[in-house]
């Protein structure tokens, strides 16, 4: 694991600004980890920026992923989510998941605010999550917006499945480009994001608004900021240390020196 501190532009595994973060974190009343599809990438869930390898490199978002192109074929949308879905259900949590499931043992109170879909953190025992863009496993009514299980469900002549109550097609209960985030997470997010000591980037390109938004208010509410990622983001100049690494194996490095480890 190599790291840079920000204030001096050095490479070092001990670095005196990881003591810094380590005493940080045993003084930390509140923390937070707002995370993206990097923290999934070890457990085989591919990214979505990541060149070659990112989900948008292969398919375009604007055929899959907004509600026009579900208007335009369902069929379409729904056959790339199931796609998802069933690769979602092959993989497992990684050492990186379960990193931060364990910090939360070492801190009074670690929020995870993620934008992945994935479930992963709370199979890993993170057990207070804010899921800024839904859940891949959850159905909704794509007229009402409101969760729908999936065996009180019509199937439809498409073969596709339809709202108990209003007939409407079922969607994937995640959110598409151009929609709004669901406004109880969104707003929760931004309290825990200006009242916490510490707040992790983990695995995140920065890119999307609103969640890229959140270190920056985090920041100017004081926080001490630690990016986790082995590229550079354009969250990288205001974060305080910056971790050039794989989340799974910083984050549990992270948790053996709070144990006592060294
Ligand atoms: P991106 O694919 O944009 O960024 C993934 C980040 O993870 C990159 O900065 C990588 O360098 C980093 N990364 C890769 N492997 C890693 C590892 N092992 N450990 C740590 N970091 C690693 O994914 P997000 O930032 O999550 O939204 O994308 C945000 C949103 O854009 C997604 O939630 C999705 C997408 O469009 C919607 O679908 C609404």
């Amino acid at each position: 694991m190599s790291q840079i501190c920000q204030m001096c532009q050095k490479e070092s595994p001990n670095h005196p600004i990881t003591q810094s973060l380590i005493s940080r974190l045993r003084s930390a009343q509140r923390v937070v980890a707002l995370t993206g599809a990097g923290v999934s990438a070890e457990s085989g869930i591919p990214t979505f920026r990541d060149a070659q390898t990112g989900l948008w490199a292969k398919y375009d978002p604007t055929q899959l992923a907004t509600p026009e192109a579900f208007a335009r074929n369902p069929k379409l949308v729904w056959e790339w989510y199931e796609w998802r879905r069933a690769l979602r259900h092959d993989t497992q949590p990684n050492a990186g998941h379960y990193a931060l499931a364990a910090l939360a043992k070492h801190v009074p109170r670690l929020v995870v605010i993620t934008q992945n879909i994935d479930g992963l953190h709370q199979l890993a025992g993170s057990t207070d999550v804010i899921e800024l863009h839904g859940n891949l496993q959850r159905n909704k009514c794509s007229r009402e917006n409101i969760v729908i299980e999936r065996a009180t469900a019509r199937p439809t002549a498409e073969g596709l499945l339809a709202c108990p109550r209003c007939g409407a097609y079922l969607r994937p209960d995640v959110v598409w480009f151009g929609e709004a985030l669901p406004r109880d997470a969104l707003e929760r997010a931004f309290v825990e994001s200006t009242q916490c000591d510490v707040f992790f980037i983990i695995g995140t390109s920065g890119v999307v608004e609103p969640a890229a938004s959140l270190p920056r208010y985090a920041k100017r509410a004081g926080a001490f900021l630690v990016e986790i990622n082995p590229e550079e983001t354009p969250l990288s100049a205001i974060a305080d240390v910056v971790l050039r690494g794989k989340s799974g194996e910083v984050l549990p490095e992270i948790v053996r020196r709070l144990e006592g480890g060294d």
